[in-house]
């Protein structure tokens, strides 16, 4: 039944408003890492994919900037609708292609459906601002007008909402776009491009090149100085890359990177919370979320407590193919991920961490891991230091709140942080304390729509979502007007 979802015709690029094989021919496949089952092929886009794309978004350009904002949130309205009355359908697509549990699959296609309604009311509002000027002869108005053509290049963890939080709030400025799904999930962004043309977008407004290989695709991009802006999110390691790329041509970058983030159990918490809380936060998605906990720290007072009644829960979780019922931790994406997880939990077991739950594959083979919980971890092992990006929660102790924020910020990552405490107080000081951008205060999912999502240090820069989200593909113009 589930590949009846997949498109009847089979699955093409996006250029120009046309649907298009890739310009050599090639394809690739697209797996479902539940099974290894080869599920469809997408076109092997490249170089010459992107230069049509960058062509088809910069004839665009003109007309979509100057829709009047109301019609272009009609638009983007239109596609939430879409989105929501298609919503079993792409959350079977997206868990056939990326894993994730059925039930979180639905949620994510609601998640980036909001983005679309959230941006519908950021295009109404893109005010302009006038200035006192300091002599009586002169008036000062500030503009704010789209970027120009963008570049998104999105994830396979969450492959339709991290579209949506960039595709949207670049829609509603009035920008045209080039789209570069993950190789891993092509089809979620896909079927948005269909939703996208549905709901009334004109064509080379929205383009999506799928590629196997995103070097041509890149190399290209980025020697176009007409692409004005590159949205990315993906690993530091290639952030970097990208922040250097674009001194070429000098074009905006916002980019979402890694994470290593740490959840605070400090003793006066509500620990029935905490733990509800941790659970989610870390087994979301089996842990391959960016703003996942990937360090629990716990305060030496409640350190065992919480240990038994987080293992207990983790327990329970149950492992499987996303699409059967009661799936609580899908598949890992692929063997890499596989190997990292293996690394990291091996790594710790060897210089004395205890393993309390799991800690090796689950029975099903492939590429599922079973949830494992490590205590007596310290914050120099791999599973501290580095991104797991997988169903591992190390548990290392703390003694006092300064110990507590002092390991929390002792990373180069500062995307998400969490704490649970039942004293407001301490809700300030940690929270002013921590170097994050998000921080989740006695709450383990601070993702929304109306809010700002983003790192600081080397997480990131820039912010999606929220009313900053939409700052980031427009430009100020500073009018000086004299007066006769
Ligand atoms: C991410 O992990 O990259 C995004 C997760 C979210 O939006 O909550």
């Amino acid at each position: 039944m589930a590949a009846s979802v997949l498109s009847d015709e089979p699955y093409r690029q996006l250029i120009a408003g046309e649907w298009v094989e890739a310009h050599t021919n090639a394809r690739f496949p697209v797996t479902n890492p539940a099974t290894d089952a080869q599920l469809t092929e997408v076109p092997d886009g490249g170089a010459a994919d992107a230069q049509a794309a960058i062509e088809a978004a910069v004839a665009a350009l003109p007309g979509w900037a100057a829709t009047p904002a109301p019609q272009r949130a009609g638009v983007l309205r239109r596609v939430a609708a879409l989105m929501l009355e298609q919503q079993e359908r792409l959350a079977t697509i997206m868990t056939l292609e990326q894993g994730k549990p059925l039930a979180e699959a639905r949620g994510e296609i609601a998640y980036a459906a909001s983005f679309f309604s959230w941006f519908a009311g950021e295009a109404e509002r893109i005010y302009g601002q006038t200035i006192p000027a300091s002599v009586a002869n002169k008036r000062l108005l500030l503009l704010r007008q789209p970027v120009g053509v963008v570049a998104l290049i999105t994830p396979w963890n969450f492959p339709s909402a991290m579209l949506a939080r960039k595709l949207a709030a670049a829609l509603a400025a009035g920008c045209t776009t080039i789209c570069k799904p993950a190789e891993q999930t092509p089809l979620s962004a896909l079927e948005l491009g269909r939703i996208v043309g549905q709901a009334g977008a004109p064509a080379g407004v929205v383009n999506i090149v799928t590629c196997n290989d995103p070097q041509p695709f890149a190399d290209t991009i980025f020697a176009d100085a007409r692409v004005r802006k590159v949205s990315f999110t993906g690993s530091t390691e290639v952030g970097k890359l990208l922040i250097r790329h674009s001194a070429e041509t000098v074009k905006r970058v916002s980019l979402e990177l890694g994470g290593n983030a740490p959840f605070l159990i400090f003793d006066d918490a509500d620990l029935d919370a905490a733990v509800a809380g941790a659970i989610s936060s870390k087994f979301r998605n089996a842990g391959q979320t960016c703003v996942c906990a990937n360090r629990i720290f716990v305060q030496r007072g409640i350190y065992a407590q919480f240990a038994e009644r987080f293992a207990a829960q983790v327990r329970n979780l149950r492992v499987g193919n996303g699409l059967e019922p009661g799936v609580h931790v899908g598949p890992l994406i692929d063997s890499a991920a596989m190997a990292k997880v293996q690394q990291h939990v091996g790594e710790a077991a060897a210089n004395g961490a205890h393993v309390m739950v799991g800690g090796s594959a689950a029975a099903q083979g492939g590429l599922f891991w079973t949830p494992t919980v490590l205590t007596d971890v310290d914050a120099g092992m791999l599973v501290a230091r580095e991104e797991t990006f997988g169903p591992v929660a190390p548990l290392i102790p703390f003694e006092h709140e300064e110990d507590g924020l002092r390991m929390a910020n002792a990373t180069n990552y500062g995307l998400a942080a969490y704490f649970y405490t039942r004293d407001v107080s301490r809700v300030f000081r940690v929270a002013e304390g921590l170097e994050y951008g998000i921080i989740g205060a006695n709450d383990a999912l601070p993702s929304t729509a109306q809010a700002p999502f983003g790192g600081v240090k080397q997480s990131g820069m820039g912010r999606e979502g929220g009313p900053q989200g939409i700052d980031e593909y427009l430009d100020v113009k500073y009018v000086s007007l004299g007066l006769a």
